[in-house]
This record gives structure tokens, sequence and C-alpha cells, in this order.
């Protein structure tokens, strides 16, 4: 294990997927402008409207297939295959661009749009096309198939992981993310309290900049790459 790469953890948002075509949550043009939040991603509004919130993910789904990994996502593979210490990437998006830029030591906390699970059964697993109408493949339950995503009021995974993590971290790094939601807004917290050096990459000013030691602002796609090109650089 080298000394010179300390343990590294990061964490991304929204705005790493923005450049891909992939809309942000807050922010014009957002990915909730024109639902509220409570409608289509809650526990709730799948037990009112099963076929609603699942035509909203389906469009999600969907919308994979005709967006690529950009610079930023590949500095990140890069980044991670050429550290010599531990090194974690925590991801919020639910889309699956970090995997196919070549990321593998990923933890996707609020789940994966491209994973289904069965409320009835308990079947979790890849499923391609559409859920709407759809009955579970295995129980037949219908509803019964949901995105295996984390609705706000339920628990993110990997919370375990994620603090043995932050507990033990050298350097953070916030990637493209508001600071709008717990537990991720206060991994930074975590980090600082054990002594890591944290970085803030967005494309501006958040909610959690003052948090932050150090700070960068511009578009993902040219400001990570040029990151992991210096801290590689620095050996
Ligand atoms: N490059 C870098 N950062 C960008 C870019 C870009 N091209 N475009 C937007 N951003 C930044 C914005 O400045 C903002 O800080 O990305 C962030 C996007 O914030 P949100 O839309 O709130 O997304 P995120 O922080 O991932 O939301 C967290 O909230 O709705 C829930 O579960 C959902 O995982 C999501 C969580």
């Amino acid at each position: 294990m080298s000394s010179h790469h300390p343990a590294l953890v990061i964490l991304t948002g929204a705005g790493i997927s923005a450049e891909s075509g992939l809309p942000t949550f807050r922010g014009a043009g957002g990915l909730w402008e024109g639902h509220r939040v409570e409608d289509v991603a809650t526990p709730e509004a799948f037990a009112r409207d099963p076929e609603l919130v699942l035509r909203f993910y389906d469009a999600r789904r969907q919308a994979l297939a005709r967006v690529a990994p950009n610079p930023a996502h590949f500095a990140l593979a890069r980044l991670e295959a050429a550290w010599q210490g531990p090194f974690l990437l925590i991801t919020q998006n639910v889309d699956d661009l970090h995997e196919r830029a070549g990321s593998r030591k990923l933890l996707h906390m609020h789940g994966e749009l491209v994973r289904v699970r069965c409320v009835r059964c308990g079947l979790n697993e890849r499923l391609e096309g559409p859920l709407a109408g759809r009955a579970c493949p295995r129980c037949g339950a219908r509803p019964g198939l949901r995105p295996d995503v984390v609705w706000f009021g339920e628990i993110p995974y990997s919370l375990d992981e994620i603090e043995a993590a932050l507990a033990r971290c050298a350097l953070f790094v916030a990637i493209g993310t508001s600071g709008e939601v717990y537990p991720a807004a206060g991994f930074v917290d975590e980090a600082r309290a054990h002594g890591a050096h944290t970085i803030e990459l967005n494309l501006e000013p958040s909610r959690i900049s003052a948090r932050f030691a150090e700070h960068r602002f511009g578009p993902a796609s040219r400001i990570v790459p040029a990151w992991v090109e210096e801290l590689l650089a620095r050996g």
C-alpha cells in the first residue's frame, strides 16, 4: 500500500451526469420540474398510483440508452485504476454511467435505475424494458415490480460501509451535488471530523460549500479530468 496515495472517498451527484444529457433534480429544467417529488418518488405515491410512478421511471430507464459517460466519469475510472491506496466512489446517482465508464469500486447509495425489485416476493435483479403494467416475472404480482431506487423516506443502501470509509479517509471529494439531501450532505462533516482534507467540485457554490476546505468551480467534464490529472501527477 503506497503511502503517497492516502485513503480516498469520492461522492458524486446529478451534476456529474448533467453533461451526459441527464437532467439534475434542482435547477432550471430539473427532473423535478413538472413533477412533485411526493407524487413520483415516495412509497406513498407508489401505493396510491403505481402506474404513474412506473411510467415516470420507465422514461428515466429508457433515457439511459440515449446517453453516454462524459470525460468526468472516465476520469474517475482512470483515477480508481491508478490509485494505490484505499478508494471508494459513492454515488447518489441511479444512472449506470460510472459503471459504463469503467468504475468498479462503486456504491449506489440511492439504488440503480437498471435494477428492479418486487414488493411481493423480493425479486431483485437487472431487468430491461418498461415496468408499467408488467407482472413480476417470478411471482406474477401486479403491481409488484418497482425500480430498485431509494425513495424519500426510505433508508439509503450501504450506510455502514460508507460510515467506515468516511472514518478512515484522508481525502474526501464531492462532485456535482447540491448538498440538499441527507445523509449524503453530511458526509463532508464526518470526513472532516476524522481529519480528512475536503474538496468540492461543482459548477457553482452549493448549500454546503462552506464545509469544504477547497473548491473548484466549473463544468465537471472539464474540472474533474483536470483535478484527476493533477492528483496523479503529484504521485
Ligand atoms: N458540472 C458540475 N456540477 C454541476 C453541473 C455540471 N455540468 N451541472 C449542475 N451541477 C451541480 C449543481 O450546481 C448542483 O449543485 O450539480 C448539483 C445538482 O444538484 P441536485 O440536482 O440537487 O442533485 P443531487 O445533489 O445529486 O441530489 C441529491 O436528491 O432528489 C434526490 O435522490 C435524489 O440523488 C438525488 C439527491
